[in-house]
């Protein structure tokens, strides 16, 4: 009923068609429709009479008239990730959503600062580009500082496994807004105390996201280990039998995408399943993947070893076991806030905040959610 990311936009067209030629009263369609190019096809093609869009309505309630005025570059699209509006309905709460975090304030449209701050956003993550232009919207001076040459922090590494690519969609439609609102983009800036300092801004949005977690177990810094945020990035590359080391959200994700490019996979886990952390409709199609990649699974795995080959584990039962022979070691355990700046300039700024992954490493909808919070009232 609501396509996760790794099904694409349009997806029942061919069944619609039919449909569309066996009846003789209007036909609706609905399904994963975001580009409104794919759904104006749909009708001018005579394929269905109309297109209903959900989901993309809730990600953008404006998009039907930037598609009229040929504003597409200007749409917050959908990346069908289910995890404000599905899981929040399920859960009995009010729906909100990961790339639009205005959703559910539309009674409390954003107020022009009363006094305009010079505003320095640290960190060019979803959490730090949502902030920057939210900021900018309400008046305020916002300079946004990233430390590397690419914008988008995890979730740009989000985007790489298998059919979530639509990720990118939402980065580039945030640096967009970002550029057309005239926020300013310094880039290769690791910003320190003393950069502070000297740009004495009003007000310090830290947005500085996430470290890969590494826990204290023996071997696990050896160098040969190779972080699953630097293979997704390509900064490192595993060889032709891999062990991933993890299986929650990432670990899985990672597995799938070394599968797709016919790696021998297998992924260890210390709960009793792997991607138990997945949202139902993505896990089905995760697992399809493992499947259909032949990924192996060890579960119920407390790794207590890591060796360049592989690992020592102990089941339940307190028995210790080894797996080893691999030809790369995949570190993929979880992440952990990075946040060194707070404690060190909270007495040199009149405002210091923190949203994001640098509070605690979460998921993204939590990070536009806390941007969207700070950025509207300061
Ligand atoms: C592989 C992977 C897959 C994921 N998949 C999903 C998913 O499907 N759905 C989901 O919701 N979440 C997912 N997540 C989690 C999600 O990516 C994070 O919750 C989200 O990126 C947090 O955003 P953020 O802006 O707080 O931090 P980040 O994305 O970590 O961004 C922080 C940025 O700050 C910069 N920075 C750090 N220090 C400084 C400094 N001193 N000066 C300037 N810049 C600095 C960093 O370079 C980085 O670009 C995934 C994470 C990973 C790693
Ligand atoms: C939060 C939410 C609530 C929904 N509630 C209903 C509903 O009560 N009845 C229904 O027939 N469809 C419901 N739908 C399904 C949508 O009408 C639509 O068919 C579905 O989201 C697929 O379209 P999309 O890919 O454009 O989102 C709901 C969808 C969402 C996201
Ligand atoms: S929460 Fe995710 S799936 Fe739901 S409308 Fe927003 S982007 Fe789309």
């Amino acid at each position: 009923m609501w396509a996760p990311t790794v099904i694409h936009g349009g997806f029942s067209a061919a069944e619609v068609e039919e449909i569309k030629r066996a009846v003789n009263i209007p036909v609706i369609t609905v399904g994963r429709y975001t580009e409104p190019q794919f759904a104006e096809l749909m009708v001018k093609e005579g394929r269905a009479d109309l297109v209903a869009f959900g989901r993309q309505s809730l990600a953008d309630p404006a998009m039907p008239k930037k598609a009229q005025e040929e504003r597409l570059e200007d749409m917050t699209p959908c990346i069908a990730c289910l995890q404000g509006c599905v899981a929040n309905m399920y859960a009995g709460n009010p729906v909100c959503c990961l790339t639009n975090p205005f959703l559910g304030h539309e009674a409390e449209p954003l107020e022009k600062a009363e006094e305009p701050k010079k505003v320095m956003v640290i960190g060019g993550g979803v959490a730090g580009l949502s902030a920057a232009f939210i900021a900018k919207e309400r008046g305020h001076e916002v300079t946004l500082y990233e430390a590397g040459d690419v914008l988008g922090g995890n979730m740009r590494l989000a985007a790489y496994p298998p059919g979530k690519g639509d990720i990118t969609n939402m980065i580039r439609s945030y640096i967009h807004r970002c550029q057309k609102d005239g926020v300013k983009i310094v880039m290769n800036c690791e910003v320190t105390p003393e950069l502070i300092k000297e740009e004495k801004p009003d007000s310090v949005i830290i947005a500085t996201g996430s470290k890969t977690l590494i826990l204290p177990i023996e071997g696990i810094d050896n160098p040969a280990i190779i972080h699953g945020s630097d293979l997704l990035d390509g900064k490192r590359a595993a060889g032709k039998k891999v062990l991933v080391v993890g299986g929650g959200m990432v670990g899985c994700e990672t597995a799938a995408f070394l599968g797709e490019q016919e790696h021998d996979v297998t992924v260890i886990e210390f709960r009793d399943t792997v991607g138990a952390d997945v949202i139902h409709e993505h896990r089905v199609y995760l697992m399809k993947d493992f499947e259909d990649y032949g990924i192996r699974e060890i579960t119920g795995a407390k790794v207590c070893k890591f060796y360049e080959d592989g690992v020592e584990y102990e089941t339940a039962d307190g028995v210790r076991h080894e797996s080893r022979g691999y030809d790369s070691v995949i570190l993929s355990m979880g992440f952990r806030n990075y946040n060194p700046l707070e404690e060190k300039i909270k007495d040199l700024v009149p405002e210091t905040h923190v949203i994001g992954d640098a509070i605690r490493a979460r998921r993204a909808l939590d990070a536009t959610k806390e941007a969207y919070e700070v950025a509207s009232r300061i």
